[in-house]
């Protein structure tokens, strides 16, 4: 059984004021819901962390950092490490967003160093695998995919690998007029799942959560959440309001009675 996932990344969006407004609107549209048997986060940007965490606190919604740095402390000017992401209140941190790999040049091995290190802190990694356009276009996807799961969870244990959640992100996908279709999604969770079998075990297979993100909206979560292999939604643009999210968090949750 995996529980399934709803979560957000607000990318550079939503300063303390706008946070703690979102938190307590979203929480209000949620109350209703039986959200026990999921897992929903927000990312706020870091500046707003502290107070989102805050604002959030004693509800099911738990915060995370959209990035975080692989030392400890040190000269690294405009970095953060994972003990500061701890001592904002985050439960997550995100790692390998394509934008991170895009614009700033991240790679894989650093990603891997994030992740031993996050996992030390007591963080849940979210850790983003997606092939680019011209990889895709290239019939190199599943290898892309193969090789960034394997380099950036390399330095776990079998056992702990399960509490690291895989969000596939499809990067033509992200920031898109149109998600990957579902045939495609399932198809790349099926593969990914596989090559955790093949190097993990079925065991840790079945354990690990993969979840979808790229254009997902309220209006095509539902046909991705059907897919057997897709343990959730990581929306951006389409939860960027509370109403959007809290649609999110109600379809996740209807999904959930059925798929556990
Ligand atoms: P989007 O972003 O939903 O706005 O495409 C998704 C993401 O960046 O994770």
């Amino acid at each position: 059984m995996r529980r399934l996932v709803a979560g957000t990344g607000w990318k550079m969006n939503n300063g303390i004021a706008d946070s703690i407004r979102y938190a307590g609107e979203l929480k209000a549209r949620i109350a209703a819901f039986d959200t026990s048997a999921i897992d929903i986060y927000v990312l706020p940007p870091f500046t707003s962390l502290a107070a989102a965490a805050q604002a959030f606190a004693g509800s099911p919604v738990a915060v995370g950092g959209q990035n975080m740095h692989w030392e400890d402390s040190g000269s690294w000017t405009g970095e953060i490490s994972a003990s500061m992401l701890v001592e904002a209140g985050c439960r997550y941190v995100e790692l390998a967003h394509s934008e991170r790999l895009q614009h700033f040049g991240e790679t894989y091995e650093q990603v891997r160093c994030k992740v031993d290190k996050a996992m030390n802190a007591g963080l849940i990694p979210i850790i983003c695998l997606g092939e680019s356009a011209l990889e895709k276009a290239e019939g190199r996807t599943d290898q892309v995919l193969a090789d960034q799961l394997r380099i950036s969870t390399g330095g776990q244990p079998d056992e702990r690998v399960p509490e690291i959640i895989l969000a596939y992100e499809p990067r033509w996908a992200i920031d898109a007029t149109e998600a990957a279709s579902p045939d495609y999604i399932g198809e790349r969770h099926r593969a990914l799942r596989a090559v955790l079998r093949k190097h993990r075990g079925a065991d840790i297979a079945g354990r690990t959560r993969i979840i979808y993100g790229g254009s997902v909206t309220p209006e095509n979560g539902r046909a991705f959440l059907d897919i057997k292999d897709v343990d959730g939604l990581f929306v951006g643009r389409a939860a960027w309001k509370p109403e959007g999210f809290a649609r999110i968090v109600e379809l996740v949750t209807d999904v959930s009675k059925r798929k556990i």
